[in-house]
C-alpha cells in the first residue's frame, strides 16, 4: 500500500513537472474532484492565515474555449509570432491571482494598502503572495495528477492587449473583487491520447498588427489586437524540457537537494 503511494506520488510530480498541451475536451472530471481542489484551495497555508490570493476554477466549457483561444497567447521572445499556451484548454482551469490581503492580526494597521505607500509592506506582501499562490498551485497540481490528470502551468494572460479589467469581466468577479489581479493559470484535464505530452494540433499564431509601434521594446501587444495566421506543419512541438526529446527518459537537473543524515 505504502509503496504504491510512493509510486503515485513520483508519477504525479513528472506529471506536474512537464506541461500538458493537448486534451480530450470531450472528458468532464466529476464534481467530486472539482470542489475537492476547492477545499484545498481554501486551506491551503499561509503566513498568520492571512488571505493574500484568490482562484476561479472554471469547468464551463465556453469559456474555457474563451479563454484559451483569446487570452493565453504567450510572450514573443523573437520574431513576431507568438503562440497559444495550450495547457489553458483542460476541462478544467484554474486561474490565480492577488487579492488586497487581508489583515486579520493588525498587522499592518495604520498603512493605506493597495498604493506603493509602504514599500516594506508592498514587498513583504508580494513575497507571501507569491510563496502562498505557489503552495497553494502545487498542492492542487500535485492532487490533480495523484488522481491520474495531467497538468500545465500558464503564465501568460495579458499578451494580446488583454487587461486585468477585462479578466475580471470575464470571469465575473469585477464586482465582487475589484481587486483580483490573475497571474497564473493552471489547466487540469485528460490528454489527447493520439499526441505527446509535449505536442499540439493548434497551429495558429499571432502576429502584431503592423501599426503595432516600438515593437522591438515591447513584450506585449497594447494598441491593436494581433492577427491571427497558421503554421503549415499541423502539429507543433514545445520541447520537451524536462526529458530527452528522443527516450522521454526524465533529465536529472543539478539541483541543491540533499539529504544530511
Ligand atoms: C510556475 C510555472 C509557470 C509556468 N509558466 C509557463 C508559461 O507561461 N508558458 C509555458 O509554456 N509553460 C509554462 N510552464 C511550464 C514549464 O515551462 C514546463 O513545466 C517545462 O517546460 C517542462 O515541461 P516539458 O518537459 O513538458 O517541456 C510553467 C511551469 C510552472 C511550474
Amino acid at each position: 500500500m505504502e509503496k504504491d503511494r510512493l509510486q503515485i506520488e513520483k508519477q504525479a510530480i513528472v506529471t506536474n513537472r512537464r506541461c500538458q498541451r493537448n486534451y480530450d475536451t470531450s472528458r468532464v472530471i466529476p464534481q467530486e474532484h472539482i470542489e475537492h481542489w476547492q477545499y484545498l484551495l481554501k486551506n491551503s497555508p499561509s503566513k498568520q492565515d492571512e488571505i493574500r490570493f484568490g482562484a476561479v476554477i472554471i469547468i464551463n466549457k465556453e469559456l474555457i474555449e474563451k479563454i484559451h483561444k483569446e487570452y493565453s497567447w504567450g510572450f514573443r521572445r523573437k520574431g513576431n509570432d507568438a503562440r497559444r499556451n495550450n495547457q489553458m484548454n483542460g476541462s478544467c482551469v484554474i486561474i490565480f491571482g492577488r487579492v488586497i490581503p487581508t489583515d486579520f492580526e493588525g498587522d499592518y494597521e495604520g498603512v493605506v494598502r493597495g498604493e506603493m505607500l509602504s514599500r516594506e509592506y508592498e514587498e513583504r506582501n508580494l513575497k507571501h503572495q507569491e510563496r502562498e499562490m505557489g503552495i497553494a498551485m502545487g498542492i492542487v497540481a500535485f492532487s490533480a495528477a495523484c488522481m491520474g490528470y495531467k497538468t500545465g502551468f500558464n503564465t501568460n494572460l495579458y499578451y494580446n492587449a488583454k487587461g486585468e479589467q477585462e479578466w475580471r469581466k470575464m470571469l465575473d468577479v469585477d464586482k465582487t473583487n475589484p481587486d483580483f489581479r490573475p497571474c497564473v493559470g493552471l489547466g487540469i484535464g485528460f490528454p489527447d491520447e493520439s499526441l505527446e505530452w509535449y505536442q499540439t494540433r493548434d497551429n495558429e499564431y499571432l502576429e502584431a498588427d503592423p501599426r503595432e509601434s516600438d515593437l522591438s521594446f515591447k513584450t506585449m501587444l497594447e494598441d491593436y489586437p494581433g492577427v491571427v495566421k497558421k503554421f503549415p506543419e499541423p502539429i507543433l512541438n514545445y520541447g520537451p524540457l524536462s526529458c530527452d526529446p528522443d527516450t522521454h527518459e526524465l533529465k536529472e537537473r543539478p539541483s541543491l537537494v540533499k539529504i544530511i543524515s
